[in-house]
């Protein structure tokens, strides 16, 4: 493999970007496709392509600065992917993957066809109401936006026939297809992480993560549960990235219900909020695993080099600019690992860094982190 090959990654948020430092680490340059000049990723590289996919102009030109293709996320329409495909690129995962994942109605059948337990879930179309609705999944419900979703913005709880009209009216402005599905009251929420190529499938241990308003906030690794389901969530974890003939890094999301179950929530075919921690507590960070699998190299071991991990995401605190207070209060204690993901502007919840502490006593970090949160205000 030649020094300087181009890793083309789409998109040029926080995943990007962490994925690009790993790129770098190994050698490999990187090219970054955006809609604004500037963004996370797009900072770090001299190839910043600037421009979406609708313009095959862009396109092209993103295609001539990359060797092979990646993506920080699931937005772009595979038939996109197809094109850069069709120009003799490789894209990983490929646009039939991304086909079968960027559309939460047609993974959610994917996985239900494979026997992988979901929670019951239904199309939306027009004709459908409340009522029927109501009655196949029970008084409360989600609503989710097929395409386009994350961190809740996709989501919405429904519990009357006000809501559900004011949902149907509010997430279509999103995108204009849903499915609804039953509300699951879950014990904990898991996601596990796996790497693939076309000789090694492999995971990271299986998380605990905590949402706030469909936001993932904390994750705690490795997750506090039994032994026997850890093992369970990464052989179904396992199974939804071969569901999808999927190569490269994939965060599945799955909810421990109160007896015992386990039920896929989704799906993501790219590095994931929940494999932060991993950047510290791994041997191998799930970006490194990205890169590495993409470009179908040996994977790096997952293992935790100790006892406990406690990521806790940096969300907007206010809706101006990019000026961080109290920063070295936030570096006080020495074995604080900060990241912030350069981003122009804040907005009140928008992801905008996050920290990492290691330990062995997880009460003990868990406390620490929090307290790291209170005090930096981005
Ligand atoms: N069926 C459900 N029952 C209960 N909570 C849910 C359900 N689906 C989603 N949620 C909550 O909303 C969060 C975000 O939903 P998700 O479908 O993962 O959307 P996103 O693409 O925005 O991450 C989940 O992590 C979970 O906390
Ligand atoms: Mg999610």
């Amino acid at each position: 493999m030649k020094n300087r090959f181009r890793i083309g990654i789409l998109g040029g948020g926080q995943l990007a970007r962490m994925s690009a430092y790993q790129a770098y680490k190994l050698g490999f340059d990187i090219a970054i496709l955006e809609k604004t000049k500037n963004s996370p990723a797009g900072q770090l590289t001299h190839n910043e392509c600037v421009g979406w996919v609708e313009n095959k102009k862009v396109l092209q030109k993103f295609a001539q600065a990359s060797d092979i293709i990646t993506l920080e996320n699931e937005f772009v329409d595979h038939q996109h992917l197809k094109y850069f495909e069709k120009l003799g690129k490789k894209v990983v995962p490929s646009s039939k993957t991304i086909s079968l994942i960027q559309d939460k109605y047609l993974q959610k059948k994917t996985l239900f066809k494979k026997d992988i337990p979901v929670p019951q879930f239904y199309e939306v179309s027009a004709k459908s109401n409340y009522e029927e609705l109501a009655a196949l999944l029970g008084a409360r419900f989600i609503l989710k936006s097929r395409k386009l979703g994350y961190d809740g913005y996709g989501n919405a709880e429904i519990k009357d026939q006000p809501g559900y009209n004011k949902a149907i009216e509010k997430l279509s402005k999103r995108h204009n297809q849903l499915l609804a599905e039953r509300f699951v009251h879950f014990e904990k929420e898991l996601a596990v992480i796996v790497a693939r190529t076309k000789k090694e499938i492999i995971t990271y241990p299986v998380v605990e993560t905590i949402q706030k308003n469909h936001i993932c906030h904390i994750v705690i690794a490795p997750a506090q549960i039994e032994e026997r389901l850890k093992k369970q969530a990464e052989e179904i974890a396992i199974e939804c990235v071969k569901s999808v003939n999927g190569f490269g890094i994939f965060g599945i999301e799955m909810f421990l219900c109160k007896d015992g179950k386990i039920l896929v929530n989704e799906m993501a075919p790219r590095p994931h909020n929940s494999g932060h921690f991993s950047i510290e507590a791994c041997v191998t960070s799930q970006f490194e695993n990205h890169i590495r699998s993409v470009l179908d190299l040996p994977l790096g071991s997952t293992q935790m080099i100790m006892p406990f991990a406690v990521m806790l995401n940096l969300l907007g605190k206010k809706n101006y600019g990019r000026k961080i207070f109290n920063y070295k209060k936030a570096l006080k204690e020495n074995d604080i690992h900060l990241h912030l993901y350069g981003k122009e502007e804040s907005r009140i919840g928008r992801k905008m860094g996050h920290i990492t502490i290691l330990g062995d006593d997880l009460d003990e970090i868990l406390k620490r982190a929090k307290a790291v949160e209170k005090e930096i205000i981005i």
